[in-house]
């Protein structure tokens, strides 16, 4: 079985979808073949990351797109499979120039969280991703699948973590993201108590740090008393690179000449992913 994750803190804009990336990056890097899956939303995140979603969008836009991540989720996609054969996963998996394969978002991924609201039996409506993560993506034989979720508590953000069971958050330095991290906590507490099903915080991710602040230091150090189990090895520095790169559709180790903040990054990252895939795997 491969290692899951899925990255989540219900706050916009903290880095999910950077970590996803960057950590899938590493661990390629490292060896592990690597899926990383979009849940996150019609916006496309993560493909655009890779430079890869100007084929998914054209796809799309010639209403040629399926199958697709939503349906995976649907009640035909078992006759979906029948039809295509193998073709019916490998028709989601694009291949990115960064060594990573990733499965893009589609626009039907936002009508899916009022789908999964109809399902009456609870364990149905939320294991129908895990279902299909190990009848159809476990038999591919990936090291790691990292999943990208909503920054909301949506039905497919708990079908992810219903799915990965390992919570990746990323987390910046303010007192609001400290609040959403024990939030959090508690939301998987409840999730674990509910469902019976364990979902470990694996790794809080402490990104876009700022270390000349004083400040940043104060929330390192509450952040490192408060998860001493979970704290990331290392930091995420706040680094325009990573922005720049992002914008430009790759990852700050496909970078030429990266900044004294980017190379910083790097490490941090090649790090967390050797800490990361040893907690998951531990489990
Ligand atoms: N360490 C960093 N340094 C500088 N900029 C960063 C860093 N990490 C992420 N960013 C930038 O911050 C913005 C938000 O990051 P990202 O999209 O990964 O967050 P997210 O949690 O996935 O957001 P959303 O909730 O909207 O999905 C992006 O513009 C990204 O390039
Ligand atoms: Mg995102």
């Amino acid at each position: 079985m491969s290692a899951r994750v899925a990255s989540f803190l219900d706050k916009g804009g903290t880095g999910k979808t950077t970590s996803i990336a960057h950590l899938g990056v590493a661990l390629s890097e490292q060896g592990h073949d690597v899926l990383l899956i979009d849940l996150a939303g019609k916006q496309g995140d993560l493909a655009k990351s890779f430079g890869v979603w100007q084929g998914t969008q054209a796809a799309i836009e010639n209403d040629d797109a399926w199958p697709n991540i939503s349906t995976v989720f649907d009640d035909a996609w078992e006759t979906i499979v029948e039809k295509l054969g193998d073709e019916a996963v490998e028709e989601l998996i694009v291949q990115t120039d960064e060594g990573v394969d990733l499965i893009p978002a589609h626009p039907g991924l936002d009508t899916l969280d009022a789908e999964l609201a109809n399902i009456d039996d609870a364990s149905d409506r939320y294991s129908r991703f895990k279902q299909f993560l190990d009848d159809y993506i476990d038999p591919l034989g990936y090291d790691a699948v990292l999943i990208d979720l909503p920054g909301m508590t949506t039905n497919v953000t708990y079908n992810g973590l219903w799915a990965a069971q390992n919570v990746l958050a990323p987390v910046e330095m303010g007192p609001f993201e400290a609040e959403q991290v024990g939030a959090l906590r508690d939301d998987l507490a409840k999730v674990e108590a509910n469902f019976n099903i364990n979902v470990d915080l694996a790794m809080v991710l402490p990104n876009k740090v700022d270390s000349r602040t004083k400040l940043a230091g104060e929330y390192l150090d509450a952040y490192r008393e408060e998860y001493p189990r979970a704290i990331a090895p290392k930091y995420v520095p706040s680094s325009q690179d990573i922005r720049n790169a992002t914008e430009q559709g790759q990852s700050i180790f496909a970078l030429d000449n990266p900044s004294g903040t980017a190379r910083k990054a790097r490490d941090a990252y090649r790090t967390n992913a050797e800490a990361l895939i040893e907690r998951v795997s531990g489990n």
